[in-house]
């Protein structure tokens, strides 16, 4: 009899040791909730500035810390104000007890690793088994970011990634924001190296809100398994970025991060309206990705699929996340991650 994991709990485990974002770097000024892949989480700044994630569940009596208050580098409990330190998780402070020599020694909270990068907190469950994401094509620019209203949808992050990047889907479901584009997809070049995959090809702006801004050549970018990007190079403006980070809140449920960042040098629309473009474009995938069933990939082949030529890009993709899940199986065993990483 076989014990292998269905692909599907592979894919579950993996992501538990990937980065996802879990709140928008704005959006410290008073804890946050998050929940990834079913842990309940806070987020927040310390006085001194470091963004931390803790689990959200106070050990004292079940109160949620997303509803306390940052004190100096600790998060208080809404509900007895218990305090609990930032750096480690250990209960610091207990409002009832007149010695604090008397607060319970195993008194703590698991703290998760923290990144802040493209305007957004990033954390893993377990140690990650990939550094967090770099992409190559951006490491030279001087960017400037802005994070987006985040959207829920209810599919996992391979089909948000995959519906963020499709490109036959165009003219049938973005004829409002684009106008009518066309429906034939030349052949695709399409290149692969791990869990990166990438491709290039002239933007067709139809007579949409982008018509007027001359020529530009679009750098298509994924990286398995949750970032995925559009790197628009325009002839004459210069060139902007749009970058989508879909979080599992569960396997097959997506709080979709996502932003938008303009060269410092960028002559084209100013960071608020790119984004305003974008988020229209957004905004019609939902409904139709709502409706896709399975909600995730089914990596385990229990649906028919039929591919073809234009579906390049995202076979490609799930080569791409097939290979994070075999490195998240054959990398050293994960551990809890119990300290906060420094990165
Ligand atoms: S429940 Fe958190 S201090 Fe009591
Ligand atoms: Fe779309």
């Amino acid at each position: 009899m076989s014990t292998q994991l269905p692909l599907r709990n592979l894919a579950e485990q993996a992501m538990r040791r990937q980065w996802f974002p879990v709140a928008r770097s704005i959006d410290l000024d008073t804890p946050q909730s998050a929940t990834l892949l079913g842990q309940r989480l806070v987020v927040y700044r310390t006085e001194s500035g470091k963004a931390v994630v803790q689990d959200a569940r106070c050990p004292h009596r079940g109160a949620d810390f997303s509803l306390g208050k940052v004190h100096g580098e600790n998060i208080a409990c809404p509900y007895h104000g218990w305090q609990f330190s930032a750096e480690n998780g250990k209960c610091s402070h207990v409002p009832s007890l007149e010695d604090q020599c008397k607060i319970p020694p195993q008194a703590k909270i698991r703290t998760y690793p923290v990144i802040e990068r493209f305007a957004h907190v990033w954390t893993a469950l377990e140690t990650p088994v990939n550094g967090m994401y770099d992409p190559a094509q951006w490491r030279d620019l001087e960017l400037d970011w802005l994070a987006a209203t985040p959207l829920e949808s209810p599919t996992g992050v391979a089909v948000a990634i995959e519906n963020f990047r499709d490109v036959a889907h165009f003219p049938f479901v973005h004829e409002v924001s684009m106008g009518p584009t066309k429906h034939i997809v030349e052949p695709l070049s399409v290149r692969r190296e791990g869990l990166d995959v990438w491709m290039e090809r002239p933007l067709d702006a139809g007579d949409g809100d982008w018509a007027n801004d001359g020529d530009c050549m679009m750098f298509y970018h994924c990286a398995a398994p949750g970032l995925a990007s559009i790197t628009y190079n325009y002839e004459k403006l210069g060139k902007r970025i749009v970058v989508g980070f879909p979080s599992p809140v569960a396997y097959d449920h997506v709080r979709i991060f996502w932003g938008v960042a303009n060269e410092r040098s960028y002559r084209g629309a100013d960071l608020e309206e790119c984004l305003r473009i974008e988020e229209l474009v957004y905004r019609e995938d939902m409904p139709i990705a709502a409706g896709i069933q399975p909600r995730e990939i089914d990596w385990d082949g229990t649906y028919i699929e039929h591919s073809v030529p234009a579906d390049l890009f995202t076979l490609n993709y799930r080569r791409a996340f097939r290979e994070f899940m075999e490195r998240a199986k054959t990398t050293a065993p994960a551990f809890p991650v119990d300290v906060v990483a420094v990165v």
